[in-house]
Formats: structure tokens, C-alpha cells, sequence
């Protein structure tokens, strides 16, 4: 196998729902294997040392669900950030959130600031949870402090360039390398537009909770001998 391995993968967790239904279950039973299987491929990408992680847990959109499954939702992120935060510490994964804060409820609020404040200065490996997630909302909360900035003269509209624009989202993150989206769809949803410019992208079929090692394995696989021009002729790289 070639061993390029990515920088930074992006997954959309996608099929929890349907995962359940097809074995007669309720959609929560689907989240719940979800979560388990989610910690399962961190341990096994921070084995493998890919640094950045960026996962979609819940999109804006997400909020028009039914309320049983939002509440349900909740519940289970703030259980899995308690649960987990040693897990993470001994890992030494720096935690972040990508997304706006209305319309999260306390207790997850809670549990989002312990885990940030008890990962800041872990360096090993950076895992950023996308909640209440939206990246044409990032870029629109970029634009305006972007602008922010030319009114109050700290900034000069020749010197808004590309990096400035990075600075400016949730994170200044690196570009993603590999996207990963589970159970066949092939779309990004509204994940990390700016961020997967020259992304590569998987789309396996399984669901996620069936998205294990061996499938995570072959998406390095693949992505290893993809041929990334980044818009040069082949000759060239
Ligand atoms: C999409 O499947 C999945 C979600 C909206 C939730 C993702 C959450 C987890 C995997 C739980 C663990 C996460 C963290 C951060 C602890 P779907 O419900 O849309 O599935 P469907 O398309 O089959 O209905």
C-alpha cells in the first residue's frame, strides 16, 4: 500500500437512522452504535498519526428534526464529551468546536466548555466537532468580520487575501485532505466549503456504524493513489 496518508479528514457520519430501521430499531439505537464506532476510528486515526480530524456531529438543519431525536442527540454529546474527555486527554487530542452556539442548551454548552478548556494544550492530534454546523453560515460569519475589521481601519482591502479569509472562519484550520461521507449520498450537506477546496473525496456505502478499520483502510487507500494536481499538468508534480 502507499503510505501518503492524508493531513486532515473530514467525515460525514451519515446513515445512523437508516443502519437502525433495517435492523427494526429505533433511530436512536443507530446514534448510539454510531457513537461507539466513532470512538473506535479516533483511536485508529490517531494510531495512525493523521493529525486533524473534522467531523460533522450535527448540522444546523439538523435542529428541524423530530424534537425526541434532537433531544436525543443532545443527551448523547454531552454523555460521550464526559465520558470520553480521558480518553482524549490520554490521547493528547486538542478538542474544538466549529459552529454557532444558539440554540444549544446548557448542558451541552457545559460539557463543550470542560472539554476545550481540558484539551487546550494537548498537541498530539486535533479533533474538531461540527455542532450546530453550517459552512455557508461560517462564511458569512467570516464576511463580517472581515468587514468588521476595514471599518475600524485595522484592516486594508488590499491585504484580504486567502490566509486572511482562513483566519477569519471558525478555525484556522488546514485544508482538508480526504472527505469521507457514509452511505452512498454523494453531496457535502454544507460541510467545510472553504475548507475542502482540493479535497479528495470517498463515498463508501456502508452506514456508519458500519464504517469500521477495515473500510477506514481502504478510503487511505484509495486517497493514497488518487492523483492530486491541484490544478497543475500531470508532468509537473
Ligand atoms: C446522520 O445520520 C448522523 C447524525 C445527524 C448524527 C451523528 C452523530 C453521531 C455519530 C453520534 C456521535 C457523535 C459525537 C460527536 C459524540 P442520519 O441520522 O441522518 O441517518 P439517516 O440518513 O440514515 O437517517
Amino acid at each position: 500500500m502507499n503510505n501518503k496518508l492524508p493531513n486532515h479528514v473530514g467525515l460525514i457520519m451519515d446513515g445512523n437512522g437508516r443502519y437502525a430501521q433495517k435492523l427494526g430499531k429505533p433511530r436512536s439505537y443507530g446514534h448510539q452504535k454510531g457513537a461507539q464506532n466513532l470512538k473506535k476510528l479516533c483511536k485508529y486515526i490517531y494510531k495512525k498519526k493523521i493529525k486533524y480530524l473534522s467531523i460533522y456531529a450535527f448540522s444546523t438543519e439538523n435542529f428541524n428534526r423530530p424534537p425526541e431525536e434532537v433531544d436525543y442527540l443532545m443527551n448523547l454529546f454531552v454523555k460521550m464529551f464526559t465520558k470520553e474527555l480521558n480518553f482524549l486527554k490520554n490521547e493528547g487530542v486538542k478538542v474544538i468546536f466549529s459552529g454557532k452556539k444558539d440554540n444549544l442548551n446548557k448542558d451541552v454548552l457545559n460539557a463543550m466548555k470542560t472539554i476545550i478548556k481540558s484539551t487546550q494544550n494537548n498537541q498530539k492530534a486535533v479533533l474538531n466537532i461540527c455542532l450546530n454546523y453550517g459552512s455557508q453560515d461560517e462564511i458569512v460569519d467570516m464576511v463580517k468580520q472581515i468587514c468588521n475589521k476595514v471599518v475600524c481601519n485595522e484592516l486594508s482591502i488590499k491585504d484580504i487575501n486567502k490566509e486572511e479569509v482562513s483566519k477569519n472562519l471558525y478555525h484556522n484550520l488546514p485544508p482538508l485532505d480526504l472527505v469521507i461521507r457514509t452511505s452512498g449520498e454523494q453531496r457535502l450537506s454544507n460541510f467545510m466549503l472553504w475548507q475542502s477546496a482540493y479535497a479528495e473525496f470517498y463515498f463508501p456505502e456502508c452506514n456508519f456504524p458500519e464504517f469500521d478499520e477495515q473500510q477506514l483502510d481502504k478510503a487511505l487507500e484509495v486517497y493514497a493513489n488518487r492523483d492530486r494536481r491541484f490544478g497543475l499538468i500531470k508532468e509537473v508534480i
